[in-house]
């Protein structure tokens, strides 16, 4: 457990932005929103810092962080951008898009905060708080998911006070977020590789590259997971989540999805529907509040029910399958 601090929690606005800033500057750490989750902030450059934020979220240090900046001349500081790059950063920046890149030669990011790889993760988040901050500390930042490490990520920010208060030094409230799952995470490799399925769904990304998508190798890098969302347990509640219901056993708390019911659900000890009308923008915006919410009800399980695969349904299913992923 690192020291314990005192978390602030603040309301978005000028003198959240300016607080935020100078604690980034100070080495201190800030949650705040971005469109997708809520981010745990640190100063790129400032190692301390970074270091600080691995032990605030008790995040094992082979697992490298996402850079964040404000704009494409500040990326291009710390990433080297071939065509695909620029053609992704231009159809999709700011927003839920990150970019793996071979680091620049004079990147001013900790060597801690990419885990040691000769490649970065970069990307601008369309959020404004997110991008007030951003604009107003100046330099790069280096921003997680605000949960414990394994644990659902945070839309709200009392998700992020539930898992990070007395860890981090700041949290600034700008609301649930829009997106609600993480960004997607392309290698601008040899062959343009989805890292993780989200925010932006594949088939967009696939129409700028006029191409398909490379599957991922898992492996590949060093035997190393390249992206936490690789992890086979991850975004995980305590409760045993169990996928492709199509009943409901007694005691079982329910995840559904569409307007039909399920076989058993008069049972169930606590029900969210992730969206009534079956779109998949409202349940990928629903997904983790509802995670924790069914958790927090006591339920032994969670029994999910099918979500398709399309559109941001391949990132809803890839982040129920780890939660449902043995822990340990
Ligand atoms: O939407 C998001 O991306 C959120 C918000 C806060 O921006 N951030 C986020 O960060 O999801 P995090 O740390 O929870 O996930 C970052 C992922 C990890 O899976 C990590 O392994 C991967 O990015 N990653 C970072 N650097 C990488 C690299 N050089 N190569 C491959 N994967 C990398
Ligand atoms: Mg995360």
């Amino acid at each position: 457990m690192p020291v314990e601090l005192t978390t602030q929690i603040r309301p978005a606005g000028a003198t959240a932005t300016s607080e935020a800033a100078r604690t980034l500057r100070d080495g201190g750490l800030v949650a705040f929103p971005t469109e997708t989750v809520y981010g745990l902030g640190a100063d790129a450059a400032n190692a301390e810092a970074v270091a600080r934020l691995y032990r605030a979220k008790g995040r094992p240090a082979f697992n490298p962080l996402i850079v964040h900046v404000g704009d494409l001349k500040a990326a291009q500081r710390i990433g080297c951008f071939d065509a695909t790059a620029v053609a992704l950063a231009a159809a999709f920046w700011p927003g839920p898009l990150t970019l793996v890149l071979p680091k620049a030669s004079r990147c001013p990011v900790a060597r801690l905060a990419t885990a040691s790889l000769d490649t970065i993760a970069i990307r601008i988040p369309a959020h404004p708080v997110a991008r007030d901050i951003l604009r107003e500390f100046g330099g790069a930042v280096v921003a997680p998911s605000a949960n414990l490490s394994g644990h659902v990520s945070p839309t709200t920010a009392a998700h992020v006070q539930s898992d990070l208060s007395g860890r981090i030094d700041l949290i600034v409230d700008g609301g649930p977020v829009e997106v609600g799952v993480e960004s997607a995470i392309v290698g601008c490799f040899a062959s343009p590789t989805l890292l993780r399925p989200g925010g932006i769904p594949r088939d967009e990304i696939e129409r700028v590259l006029g191409s398909p998508l490379a599957q991922l190798d898992s492996g590949a890098i060093e035997g190393r997971p390249p992206a936490s969302g690789m992890l086979a347990s991850h975004y995980a509640p305590r409760a045993r989540v169990r996928l492709d219901a199509t009943s409901l056993s007694r005691g079982e708390a329910l995840l559904a999805f569409g307007p039909a019911a399920l076989a058993g659900s008069e049972t169930a000890t606590a029900v969210r529907n992730l969206s009534e009308r079956g779109d998949l923008t409202e349940a990928a915006a629903n997904l983790f509040g509802y995670l924790r919410a069914l958790d927090a009800s006591g339920a032994r399980t969670i029994a999910v029910m099918p979500v398709p695969d399309h559109g941001l349904g391949e990132a809803i299913n890839d982040r129920l399958r780890r939660a449902a992923a043995p822990q340990g």
